[in-house]
């Protein structure tokens, strides 16, 4: 039986991390979810970093509205005890308010995420007090921002002029001043970020945005080292899951070459009366 109590989303835009940090990761999938919600992890994210650590893209741009629902699905029906934001995908959100109006409740109703994130800043205020406005709770996204990442010349750190992080600060107050419940800080300075997060009074997230946020998140690969093509400097691998996984395939794989896969505990056996009556009735 799950105990866990989910969060809601006032409790989490009044949140304050100077008392407790909020803890958010990615999940993709029905199991890793399950993992989650048996944690005290408080917020599950559904990245569009999907695209690249799952689906093998070389960018998050690929993913579709239809890649985030069927993944957003098995997440939310993993994890009924934690809080699931779910990305909106490029292109779902950036041509206009209303489209992003119809993408994003395609996305709570068919999946039951409680929330959706979204990437940019003042430019997207508008698009922010429409989803709003329609009910959907949103989480913001700023500093580096991969759905930007060609404009932005890489995935590089954002934010190290000063006119960089002036620029920042405005976009995180035009988006809380939007309604935002939550503002991701990925790749900036940490001096940055702690400023940001004195300034406004929703709770940042960071990732990359160093330890005075009011919460971390990190990519689910990256914590459980299943990600080899990168590993951000940011990010801390837990476990190594990769290479034991590797072992336990490659074990696999030598025990049927020698034939001592399966052994006789894995095999089932017909009870003798009725190998007998096979055999007599042709079967042997
Ligand atoms: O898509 C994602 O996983 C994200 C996190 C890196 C914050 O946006």
């Amino acid at each position: 039986m799950n105990t866990k109590k989910k969060l809601t989303i006032p409790e989490i835009a009044a949140w304050d991390g100077t008392k407790r940090k909020l803890r958010m990761l990615t999940a993709y999938d029905y199991p890793s979810a399950r993992i989650i919600d048996q944690t005290d992890i408080e917020l599950i994210l559904v990245g569009d970093s999907l695209g690249m650590v799952v689906l093998g893209y070389p960018t998050t741009l690929p993913v579709t509205l239809d890649d985030m629902i069927r993944h957003t699905q098995a997440v939310v029906r993993g994890a009924p005890g934690t809080l699931v934001v779910a990305d909106l995908p490029f292109l779902s959100y950036q041509t206009s308010p209303e489209a992003a109006v119809a993408n994003a409740g395609r996305l709570i109703k068919e999946t039951g995420a409680d929330a959706v994130k979204l990437e940019g800043g003042a430019h997207f205020a508008d698009t922010v007090r429409a989803l709003v406005r329609a009910g959907i709770p949103v989480m913001g996204h700023l500093g580096l921002t991969p759905q930007n990442a060609v404009q932005l010349g890489g995935f590089k750190v954002q934010a190290r002029t000063a006119p960089a992080a002036r620029r920042l600060l405005a976009d995180a107050q035009a988006l809380v001043a939007a309604g935002i419940f939550a503002l991701v800080l990925e790749s900036i300075p940490m001096e940055v970020a702690r400023r940001v997060t004195e300034l406004v009074p929703v709770p940042t997230i960071g990732i990359g945005a160093g330890p005075y946020c009011d919460g971390q998140v990190l990519v689910w690969h990256d914590v459980l080292g299943l990600y080899d093509r990168f590993v951000p400097k940011f990010a801390k691998q837990y476990a190594r899951l990769g290479e034991q996984i590797r072992e336990a395939i490659q074990a696999f794989a030598q025990e049927v070459a020698a034939g001592t896969f399966p052994a006789a505990e894995h095999c089932f056996q017909m009870p003798a009366a009725e190998w007998e009556k096979f055999k007599e009735s042709g079967g042997g």
